[in-house]
C-alpha cells in the first residue's frame, strides 16, 4: 500500500491507513467480481458484434487504467447480451398493452413490401427484420417499456440517414432513432410499430486536433470506445456515466445527459461545439463547426441537445475534451447524517476547489442494495450515509496535500465517521462500482419506479424520507443517491412487481414536491415516454406551446420519436 505518504494527520492516518490496510483484500477481490460479471453494460446485438469488433477485448482493456476505470472487460458477455435479451424482454409487457388508452395514431403508414424493398436495396445487409434482434431493440433498459417495430435500419452515412428519413416522411412512417438504448426515460423504444433507426454502424472517429482537444467522431461512437481512444492522447471525455460500455455520443447528446463528471467539466451544452443532424424531411443541417467562439445568429446546435430525436437524428458531433489528468484519488467517506453530508460537500470545495471532479452521494439502502443484490463488498462500517470525493489535477502532491487538509477538517468536525481512500486504479474502480451499480442492483430485486430529479440541497433528501414513509411496506425499499453537487437527485422505489398502489402513491405525489420546492422533474435522464405529460411541473404552457411549435415546424408530420417528449404531438395526415 502506497498510502501512508497520503495522510499527515495522525486521524486521518489512524482511521483511514487502518480502514485501508484491512480492506485491501476486499479491494482487490471487488475488482475480480467486477471483471468477471460486467454485467452492466447492456450490449445488444446491435452493439455487441460492433463493440467486438472495435476490440474492446482483453489486450485493448488493459491500456484503459490510465484514468479512473477499467473497462467492463467482459463488456461482450453481459448479462444483456442478445441470446439472453430475447428470453428476458418476452417478459416485459407491451406498451400498448400496458396503457391500453393511448391509441396508434392512424395518421402513420404502415410498413408495406414495397418499404422493405426500398431499404434493403439503401441498406443491403443493414435491414433487420430478425425477431429476436430486434427484441432487444424494443425493450428498454429498465425492462417497462416494449414496442413492436417490425424492422431496424442500420445506416452508416449521414446521407444514408437523410434517404431514410426523407423516405420515411414521404411515406410518414414514423421513426424511433435508438443509440445504444440505455435511457431510462422509455424513450429509445418504440411504442407502437415504428421503425428504429439505429446508429450504432456509424462509428467513425472523423478527426481530432491533438492541440485543442477536439474530437470529431460519429453519432453511434460508443463513450467508453471514445475515452479509450482519447486517453492514449492525454485527453478524455468531459461526460462519463454508468452505462459508457453501450451508450453513444449521439445518445448522450440527445439526452444531455450529465452523469459523473458534470460538476467538474460542466453541461454537454457547453462542451459540444458542433452538431451535424438530419431533419425528419432528410434535409442535412451541417452545424459541426469546430469553433469555442461561433456567435453567428441562433445556437442551432442546442436544439438537438436534449430533445431526445424528437427534432433530428443527430449523425456527428464534434465535442471539446479536457486534458487528462495526471493525479486522481478517491476518497470513500461515510457520515451520520445528511446534514454531515452537506457539511462535507462545503468543506470539500473549500478544501478541494479546483481539483474536485466529482461529489456523489448514496445512502445506506443504496448500499445494502448493491452488497446484497451484487455481492460488492463495503470497506466501511454501516453509516446511514455514503459520499464519493473524486479529485483530478495535475500533481500529485499538491492534490494530496489539498485532499488531506480537507480530510483532516471533516474528521475533526466529525462531519466523517468512516473512510478510505485509493490512488490505483483498480481500487479506485472498485470503489467507483459500489456508487455506479446501484441501479442495476436494484432491478435485481423486481421492478424499480425511478425518478431524476433537481432540487435545492436544504430540501434534497427530504423526499426520499417523506417517499418512504408513504409507501411504507408497500415496496422492498426506497433508496437515494445521486449527484449531490449537481443538485440532482435519483430517487427510487423498489417493488417486486409492477403495482397501482405504489404507482398512485408515487404519482403524482413526486412531482408536486419536486415542483413545491422548485425543482425539475428530470434533472438529467429526460421526459422520454415516461415523463412527457408530467412537464407541466418544470415548464410554463407558454414554453411547452413554443416546443410545440417548434416541433411542428421541424417536423410537421411528426415521425421523429412520437408519444416522446412533448405531451401531444399529432401528424399530419398521410400523403
Ligand atoms: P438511447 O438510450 O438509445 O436513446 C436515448 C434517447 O435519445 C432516445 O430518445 C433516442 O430516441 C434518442 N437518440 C439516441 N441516439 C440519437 C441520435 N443519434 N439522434 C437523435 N436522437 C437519438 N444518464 C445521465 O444523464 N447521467 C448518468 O449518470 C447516467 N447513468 C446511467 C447509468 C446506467 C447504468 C444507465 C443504464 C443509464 C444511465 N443514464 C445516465 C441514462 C442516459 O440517458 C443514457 O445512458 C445515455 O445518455 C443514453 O445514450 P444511448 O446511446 O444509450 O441512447
Ligand atoms: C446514475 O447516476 O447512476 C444514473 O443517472 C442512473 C440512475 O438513475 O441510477
Ligand atoms: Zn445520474
Amino acid at each position: 500500500m502506497q498510502m501512508s505518504h497520503v495522510f499527515h494527520h495522525p486521524l486521518c492516518c489512524k482511521l483511514l491507513l487502518s480502514r485501508f490496510a484491512k480492506n485491501a483484500p476486499i479491494l482487490s477481490s471487488l475488482t475480480n467480481c467486477v471483471s468477471q460479471q460486467a454485467y452492466r453494460h447492456r450490449i445488444h446485438s446491435s452493439a455487441l458484434p460492433q463493440f467486438c469488433q472495435k476490440g474492446a477485448s482483453a489486450s485493448l482493456l488493459s491500456t484503459l487504467h490510465g484514468h479512473r476505470y477499467v473497462s467492463p472487460i467482459n463488456s461482450c458477455t453481459t448479462r444483456h447480451n442478445s441470446n439472453e435479451a430475447s428470453s428476458d424482454t418476452h417478459k416485459v409487457q407491451l406498451t400498448s398493452e400496458r396503457f391500453p388508452q393511448l391509441k396508434r395514431n392512424d395518421s402513420y403508414g404502415r410498413l408495406n413490401e414495397a418499404d422493405i424493398e426500398y431499404f434493403v436495396k439503401l441498406l443491403p445487409g443493414r435491414v433487420v427484420s430478425d425477431e429476436d434482434e430486434l427484441e432487444g431493440a424494443n425493450t428498454d433498459w429498465m425492462y417497462l417499456a416494449r414496442g413492436s417495430s417490425k424492422l431496424m435500419l442500420k445506416p452508416k452515412t449521414t446521407q444514408e440517414v437523410s434517404e431514410i428519413l426523407a423516405y420515411c416522411n414521404s411515406r410518414c412512417l414514423a421513426v424511433t432513432p435508438q443509440g445504444g438504448n440505455t435511457g431510462l426515460v422509455g424513450g429509445s423504444v418504440p411504442v407502437f410499430d415504428e421503425i428504429v433507426l439505429s446508429t450504432s454502424l456509424m462509428n467513425d472517429i472523423i478527426h481530432l486536433d491533438k492541440a485543442s482537444g477536439i474530437l470529431v467522431c460519429q453519432a453511434g461512437c460508443i463513450l467508453e470506445s471514445l475515452s479509450t481512444y482519447l486517453e492514449d492522447h492525454d485527453l478524455i471525455m468531459p461526460l462519463d456515466l454508468g452505462a459508457k460500455g453501450s451508450c453513444q455520443i449521439g445518445g448522450n447528446i440527445s439526452t444531455n445527459a450529465g452523469g459523473l463528471r458534470l460538476l467538474r467539466y460542466g453541461s454537454l451544452r457547453g462542451n459540444v461545439l458542433g452538431i451535424e443532424a438530419v431533419l425528419a424531411d432528410g434535409t442535412i443541417i451541417d452545424c459541426l463547426s469546430t469553433l469555442r467562439k461561433d456567435n453567428t445568429g441562433y445556437d442551432l446546435k442546442n436544439l438537438f441537445i436534449g430533445s431526445e430525436g424528437t427534432l433530428g437524428v443527430v449523425t456527428a458531433v464534434s465535442i471539446q475534451c479536457p486534458p487528462k489528468p495526471k493525479a486522481v484519488n478517491l476518497a470513500f467517506l461515510g457520515c451520520s447524517s445528511y446534514e454531515n453530508v452537506l457539511a462535507t460537500y462545503s468543506e470539500c470545495k473549500n478544501n478541494c476547489a479546483e481539483i474536485l471532479s466529482a461529489f456523489e452521494m448514496m445512502d445506506l439502502q443504496s448500499m445494502k442494495f448493491v452488497t446484497t443484490n451484487l455481492g460488492l463488498s463495503n470497506p466501511l462500517g454501516e453509516c446511514p450515509f455514503y459520499v464519493v470525493v473524486e479529485t483530478s489535477g495535475s500533481d500529485a502532491q499538491h492534490d494530496e496535500e489539498k485532499l488531506n487538509k480537507f480530510l483532516e477538517v471533516v474528521m475533526e468536525q466529525q462531519y466523517v465517521m468512516d473512510g478510505t481512500i485509493a490512488t490505483e486504479p483498480s481500487k479506485i474502480y472498485a470503489l467507483w462500482q459500489l456508487r455506479e451499480r446501484i441501479n442495476e442492483s436494484m432491478m435485481k430485486s423486481g421492478v424499480v419506479y425511478k425518478y431524476d430529479i433537481s432540487l435545492p440541497l436544504d430540501v434534497y433528501y427530504d423526499v426520499v424520507i417523506e417517499t418512504r414513509q408513504r409507501l411504507g411496506d408497500n415496496v422492498l425499499g426506497v433508496v437515494g443517491y445521486g449527484h449531490i453537487g449537481d443538485g440532482n437527485l435519483h430517487l427510487n422505489a423498489v417493488a417486486p412487481t409492477l403495482n397501482k398502489t405504489v404507482s398512485d402513491l408515487l404519482e403524482p405525489f413526486v412531482y408536486e414536491w419536486t415542483a413545491k420546492h422548485k425543482g425539475s422533474i428530470s434533472a438529467e435522464h429526460g421526459l422520454g415516454f415516461n415523463k412527457r405529460n408530467y412537464i407541466y411541473y418544470s415548464k410554463s404552457d407558454a414554453a411547452v406551446e413554443l416546443m410545440a411549435l417548434m416541433k411542428a415546424k421541424m417536423d410537421p408530420k411528426c415521425i421523429l420519436n412520437p408519444y416522446k417528449t412533448i405531451p401531444v404531438c399529432k401528424p399530419a395526415s398521410k400523403q
